[in-house]
């Protein structure tokens, strides 16, 4: 089974990408943040340096775009070519206020007939890398979602991501994993089930559900756990050396390209996933003023008593 590491803008960046697959490995796609487009197609200096060959060497990854605009979306895929790539990715699935009410993103499965005539005038012309998607079920409810996935079906994209939630539902509460079988029924090419895999045990459960699964998509679940990938392929579990070098290379990485103080943010930010609900090793954390201590946190034993 194909396992692509999902895009979490802020913070699956290329210190992120390559720090994961020299320590835990088991991923075969790293997707990238999406670029936010706009009509002069300038990109931010954050975007340019995530795409750039270097940040990636020795990484598949999958760059992601963010528009409305189909003249946009080619003229960026050309651009993508000539870094390299082969694959890129059309993001109909961020559920931000402020992305769907300009009607991009999950905002552009609002409306099936406009998203038709998006794809058809975008499919008119060759494109010069394959295109995926990654979509969400629906906007208010997972009710629009057959509609949806017999427009998507009828696309030569290399893959469809599904996030089994609408845009409603955000990123928490049930999902609906009925989707991801509707999508199969409804012939969308290589569908990608994406959607609170946290365990290995989620996957196979997904797998005897839907035996014909080829690919998944985790990303939350993989912050909690680096090693989930690994763990999946039936490889072991992360130990505690390795949960210090991952951080400590994150933090080191991230030290060296921010500043000491956003380091120190963002790696705060990552370990909030591995603390789970643990409120002592949170409090731990939020206290904590340098690596060590945040480390100390979230790898190993706590103390018997914290204060
Ligand atoms: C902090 C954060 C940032 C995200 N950024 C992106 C993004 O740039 N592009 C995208 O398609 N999805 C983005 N997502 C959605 C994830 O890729 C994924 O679809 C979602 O978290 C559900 O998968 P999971 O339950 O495995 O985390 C983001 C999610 C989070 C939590």
């Amino acid at each position: 089974m194909k396992i692509y590491f999902a895009p979490m803008e802020g913070v699956t960046d290329g210190i992120l990408r390559q720090t994961h697959n020299r320590i835990f490995g088991g991923i075969d796609v790293y997707c990238l943040p999406f670029h936010k487009l706009t009509q002069s197609l300038s990109l931010l200096t954050r975007e340019i340096r995530d795409i750039a060959p270097e940040e990636n060497e020795g990484l598949k990854v999958l760059p992601q775009a963010l528009t409305r605009d189909p003249e946009q979306l080619s003229a960026w895929l050309y651009y993508v070519s000539e870094c390299g790539y082969s694959c890129a990715d059309l993001n109909l699935g961020c559920p931000s206020p402020t992305v769907t009410k300009r009607g991009r993103g999950s905002g552009m499965l609002c409306n099936p007939d406009d998203l038709r005539s998006f794809l058809d005038r975008l499919f008119s012309n060759t494109l010069p890398v394959s295109l995926s998607v990654k979509t969400r079920i629906g906007y208010e409810s997972p009710e629009e979602w057959p509609i949806l996935a017999e427009l998507l079906a009828r696309y030569p994209f290399a893959h469809v991501a599904i996030h089994v939630r609408t845009t409603k539902e955000q990123y928490t509460g049930a999902t609906h994993p009925e989707a991801f079988e509707t999508a199969l029924q409804k012939g969308v090419q290589h569908p990608v089930y994406n959607g609170d895999l946290r365990t290995p045990e989620d996957v196979q459960t997904l797998a005897a559900r839907c035996p014909g699964t080829e690919a998944i998509m985790i990303g939350r679940g993989l912050l909690a756990d680096p090693a989930l990938a690994r763990r999946i392929r039936g490889g072991k579990e992360a130990g505690e050396d390795e949960l210090r070098a991952w951080y400590h290379a994150l933090y080191e990485g991230w030290r060296n390209r921010f500043g000491e103080t956003i380091a120190l943010g963002r790696i705060k930010k990552l370990m909030e996933w591995p603390s789970g609900d643990d409120i002592r090793r949170k409090r731990l954390l939020r206290r904590a003023g340098d690596i060590e201590s945040c480390i100390g946190a979230v790898v190993g034993n706590l103390p018997e008593i914290v204060i």
